[in-house]
């Protein structure tokens, strides 16, 4: 009846709130979730349902952990400049003067596909073993159509040969790359007059972000972009309010933007925008944690306005070279004061809603992927409660058992 069946586990479904189930059961047929519920409840003794029951030992099952925005593909580090920061320069300054965005820009133009792949890989093992199904990969690091062509091939490849959920962004608009200094406006029109176009009639754009701020875009700018996104029909998500309030959310929210990510410094009336065009807001803790940011995202407006919030680890190579989704987690709770539950929904049902594969994953329900990860913790809060442990013992992506060695 099933192609396989979980036996022996605690599930906490995420569609809502925890959704704790004790004593569950899962069936998974066709790479989806054909049955869940307490064991007591099934139909037949397990190994009458199904040739391939697992025992979960008594551990818990949580939808598969979603990051909702990475820039995971990309050449080099940029640890002198962390050197830098703590010798007084600020991220801006260090923009301004050339560097930033544009180091990592240099030396991933340089580096052949195949070795970012590898790369991008090797970073993505650690959130995987922490029990990550799905991803976003940004482009962003290419900032010209054959390097952005690189960038999405390699998160092509990610999601194909590893076969994991990927969703491809183009974020062409990250900086204005060094031969247009001082002329944005002339690669704004490359992005839409080219860049975009191609990339996406060769079937390599999912969405399409860009970076709204002093040293990235300005909203008119962004606004070029998004209306070259919708002619394409692809959705669009944004950069806002990371280090100054441009009024990025509210234009975002106008586009029907997926998310709007950052939000810091956003205002009420973005908060309220975005409620009402049904924008994810998705916070990154580790960003905020990295940059020593003061101002804290405003948590309570999301709330009011009845906002999703989720959160992810942004990992890139200057603001958050972070690889690990419980640490944000955990920072979600203690550096933004959300609770453990808001957290993981975060990293769950929102994340997935923040990406529109709402009805693809994010929650263990009927009729969703079988995409889930197995903890050896005996509460949800608990993954938001330590620090510096894995917890994570295997996970499942489309019905496929991953198991974890045990070290
Ligand atoms: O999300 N804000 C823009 N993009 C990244 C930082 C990229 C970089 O510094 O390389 C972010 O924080
Ligand atoms: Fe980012």
């Amino acid at each position: 009846m099933f192609d396989s069946l979980w036996k022996n586990l605690h599930v906490a479904t995420m569609a809502g709130g925890y959704g704790i189930i004790n004593n569950a059961a899962i069936g998974i047929k066709d790479r989806k979730i054909a049955w869940i519920g307490k064991a007591e409840d099934l139909p037949a003794e397990p190994e009458k349902l199904s040739e391939y029951v697992m025992d979960g030992e008594g551990m818990f099952a949580t939808p598969g952990l979603i990051d909702c925005h990475t820039h995971l593909a990309y050449a080099g580090d940029r640890a002198p400049e962390f050197e830098q920061r703590l010798q007084g320069a600020s991220y801006e300054e260090i923009a301004k003067a050339g560097g930033g965005i544009n180091t990592t820009v240099q030396a991933t133009r340089e580096l052949p596909e195949k070795e970012i792949l590898e790369l991008t890989i090797k970073r993505l093992r650690s959130l995987f073993f922490e029990g990550v199904t799905t991803y976003e990969i940004k482009s962003g690091y290419g900032l010209d159509l054959h390097s952005e062509k690189k960038l999405l091939r390699v998160a092509t490849a990610v999601r194909d040969e590893l076969e994991l959920r990927v969703q491809r962004t183009f974020l062409g608009a990250h900086a204005v790359p060094p031969e247009f200094k001082g002329r944005a406006e002339e690669y704004v029109d490359l992005i839409c007059g080219e860049m975009l176009p191609e990339l996406a009639e060769e079937g390599l754009v999912d969405a399409v972000d860009a970076f709204c701020e002093g040293i990235g875009f300005l909203p008119a700018q962004v606004r070029r972009i998004f209306d070259t996104a919708k002619e394409l029909n692809l959705p669009v998500k944004l950069h806002a309010e990371q280090l100054s309030n441009l009024h990025g959310a509210a234009l975002a929210a106008e586009y029907h933007a997926l998310s709007a990510d950052h939000l810091e410094y956003v205002d009420e009336a973005g908060v309220e925008a975005m409620a009402k065009a049904g924008t994810v807001a998705v916070l990154l803790p580790g960003a905020f944690y990295y940059l020593r940011e003061k101002v804290v995202p405003p948590i309570d407006l999301f709330r009011k306005h009845k906002v999703p919030i989720a959160i992810a680890t942004d990992h890139n190579p200057g603001t958050a070279p972070v690889l690990s989704a419980v640490l944000m987690l955990n920072m979600a709770c203690t550096l933004f004061r959300m609770t453990p539950e808001e957290a993981l929904l975060g990293m769950t049902r929102n994340a997935a809603q923040a990406l529109g594969y709402l009805d693809v994953c994010g929650t263990l329900e009927i009729g969703k992927a079988a995409d889930l990860a197995l903890w050896e913790i005996a509460h949800p809060r608990d993954l938001c409660y330590f620090v510096g442990v894995n917890p994570c013992r295997g996970s499942m992506v489309g019905g496929e058992w991953h198991p974890f060695e045990r070290e």
